[in-house]
């Protein structure tokens, strides 16, 4: 297979912009989206940080609906507690399908448990996160994701499984879902990796035979999640269509940091397409301070290609000001266009 490259990286339909907290990433995921619009493609921008950055960047309220920013150009901001909500909520309405009315007490107090537990943000947010980008890559020529931290980004992207385990866990002491259970048992495929094959995928099997009306609903609706998760994973980890690239800054931590992520998502088989190095010290910074800082730079540029194993890298200047709005966005995008992004 040849290797991906940073090259005309506004030609893939999926793209993941991650790295450390603060280095870059929700400019360079709005500069990428600014870029491909330029080039005539219609991109949506998407950003999983319930702290509202993406509006931040562009200057412009965005919200949890699909906002229009200039032509070809869409923002997306995913709350993810709000959709933990929601999602808890359709599970609960489950449960209380398939519990005795005596239980339903008790549903209500396991779901608020499960609402703060850890795993339940990140699996609502996965949902979300899957669903746009299947249908944003109907729609759009490109959806670009501002990853939140990279740590969290991880654990989101080997959560199909562990998600799936948790959905049935929840069933598993109900005894009317012992049936439903065998049947999602049987359905879900041993490993995690793309290659294995989603008998799920089959449309014309019917894997609900013999269950009552409401069992069958509630089958439905949680195969239809998994059918989600799997098809999601096809998508993100296809190399033809996807690409995740990381965003440092030439210091230390960022590079410890995306050389961390780096092993990890290879172990996810996510194509790495390379790094943007972000906020390089322009060459003409002059005076004492910055000639010093720039000695520390440079002696972090020179670790970056083995930390990173030769990953393909491009360098962007820390420009004069903070960038903010479309103005100071589209620097950074001709800069993008420069480098042949
Ligand atoms: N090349 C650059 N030159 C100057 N300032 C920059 C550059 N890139 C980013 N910045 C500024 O650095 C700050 C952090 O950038 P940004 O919000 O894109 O980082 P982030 O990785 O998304 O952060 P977080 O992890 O908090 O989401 C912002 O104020 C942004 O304007
Ligand atoms: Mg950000």
């Amino acid at each position: 297979m040849k290797p991906l490259t940073l090259r005309k990286l506004t030609n893939r339909k999926v793209l993941f912009v991650g790295g450390k907290g603060g280095v870059g990433k929700t400019t360079t995921a709005a500069a990428l989206g600014m870029l491909a619009a330029d080039r005539g493609m219609r991109c949506l921008v998407v950003s999983t940080d319930p702290a509202h950055s993406l509006g931040d960047a562009f200057d412009r309220e965005i919200g949890d609906k699909v906002t229009g920013l200039t032509a070809g150009l869409w923002g997306l901001e995913i709350d993810p507690d709000a959709q933990a909500a929601r999602h808890l909520d359709t599970v609960t309405e489950h449960m209380k399908q398939l519990a005795a009315p005596e239980m339903h007490r008790e549903v209500e107090r396991q779901m608020q448990m499960a609402r703060m537990s850890p795993g339940a943000v990140e699996a609502a947010l996965l949902e979300e996160v899957s669903r746009v980008m299947l249908e944003g890559s109907d729609e759009y020529d490109l959806v670009v994701f501002d990853t939140a931290p990279t740590g969290h980004t991880l654990r989101l992207l080997t959560l199909p499984e562990a998600m799936a385990a948790w959905t049935d866990g929840l069933l598993a002491h109900n005894k009317r879902s012992e049936e439903l259970g065998k049947v999602l048992k049987h359905l879900t495929p041993s490993g995690s990796r793309s290659d294995v094959p989603t008998p799920f995928d089959e449309p014309d099997q019917d894997p609900f035979e013999g269950m009552d009306r409401r069992t069958r609903r509630i089958a439905e609706t949680l195969l239809n999640r998994r059918r989600l998760f799997h098809r999601a994973r096809r998508v993100m980890t296809n190399p033809d269509t996807t690409g995740f690239v990381f965003v440092l800054t030439p210091e230390r931590l960022p590079i410890l940091e995306t050389h961390r992520a780096m092993h990890a998502l290879q172990q996810f088989d996510i194509p790495l397409c390379g790094a943007i190095i972000n906020r390089v010290l322009p060459a003409d910074a002059d005076g004492e301070f910055l000639r010093r800082r720039r000695e520390q730079e440079a002696r972090y540029l020179a670790q970056i290609p083995q930390a990173l194993h030769g990953l393909e890298t491009v360098q962007v200047p820390m420009l004069p000001e903070d960038i903010q709005g479309m103005r100071s966005l589209s620097l950074v995008a001709a800069e993008l266009d420069r480098l042949g992004l």
